[in-house]
């Protein structure tokens, strides 16, 4: 298709995000900015096969039992599930040997929108670490396709009336990376948390979340700093490559490290 100059670029958050996503068949782009985004990244840079991204413990398990060799990665609570060989931690996959690996992976937030977004025409996991390299593929797919793009900070699932301010500020990183016209309807949000990063930069306003308060109090500030470096990562995009039916029923994404032909700039 006929490249257009009408594709926009959506922020909206959590569930109401995913819906839109698979409404509107649009790209759709999941940021937890702590951490399940940049728990994923750091997996395939550190040559993880794929990472299979599941909704729920059980399911993690029971994959496992089908597939003895998969590392299952996630958290609960913010701490590794018992069971799990890694927690949600890109500090902690950064040190880990996961080459080859398959993997099944779990969060409270990031998991469940990810799986939420079936139905959209793409779906990307980005943050910081990886915005540069996001938004080059993510621009190059809507383009091409002539559909939206929606960027979609993860909040929090089990309370959605919570706004969690290190996924908006992950969300605008990458949002103003993609040399794309925002929407009017969010323009907003995106001015707001841009103003915030000019003022406090993002380390300063990742700690200062609630979230992040609370990673602080569990013993993850190093997370914090890993996660709030933007373009850590240069080429991995993490891409949804087929949905994988589960052992006892339910759906997971398999992610892959990106779509090449659509990873040169534009
Ligand atoms: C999530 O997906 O809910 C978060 O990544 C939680 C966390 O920081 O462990």
């Amino acid at each position: 298709m006929t490249p257009s100059c009408h594709v926009e670029v959506h922020l909206r958050s959590g569930a109401e995000g995913c819906r839109w996503a698979c409404e509107q068949k649009a790209v759709a782009v999941v940021v937890d900015a702590l951490r399940a985004s940049a728990t994923i990244t750091c997996l395939l840079q550190g040559g993880a096969a794929e990472v299979l991204v599941v909704k729920e413990v059980h399911e993690a398990y029971a994959y496992r039992a089908a597939h003895p060799d998969t590392l299952l990665v996630g958290e609960r609570g913010g701490l590794k599930v018992d069971g799990f060989d890694f927690g949600n931690s890109p500090t902690e996959i950064r040190r880990a040997d996961v080459r080859g690996k398959q993997v099944a992976f779990t969060s409270t937030t990031g998991a469940q929108c990810l799986v939420d977004c079936l139905g959209a025409s793409a779906i990307i996991v980005g943050t910081t670490i990886n915005a540069s390299a996001v938004a080059r593929q993510v621009s190059a797919m809507a383009l091409a396709e002539n559909v939206p793009i929606v960027v979609i900070p993860a909040g929090l699932a089990t309370d959605p009336s919570v706004v969690a301010e290190e996924d908006w500020l992950g969300a605008t990183v990458l949002a103003a990376r993609l040399g794309l016209p925002i929407h009017q309807a969010s323009m907003q949000p995106f001015q707001r948390y841009q103003r915030l990063i000019q003022s406090v930069g993002l380390v300063e306003g990742f700690l200062q979340s609630s979230h992040g308060q609370k990673l602080v109090r569990l013993g993850f500030t190093d997370d914090i700093h890993v996660c709030a470096q933007v373009d850590l990562i240069a080429d991995i995009v993490p891409t949804l490559t087929a949905v994988v039916p589960l052992p006892r029923g339910g759906q997971g994404v398999r992610l892959r490290r990106g779509i090449p032909e659509y990873a040169t700039s534009l």
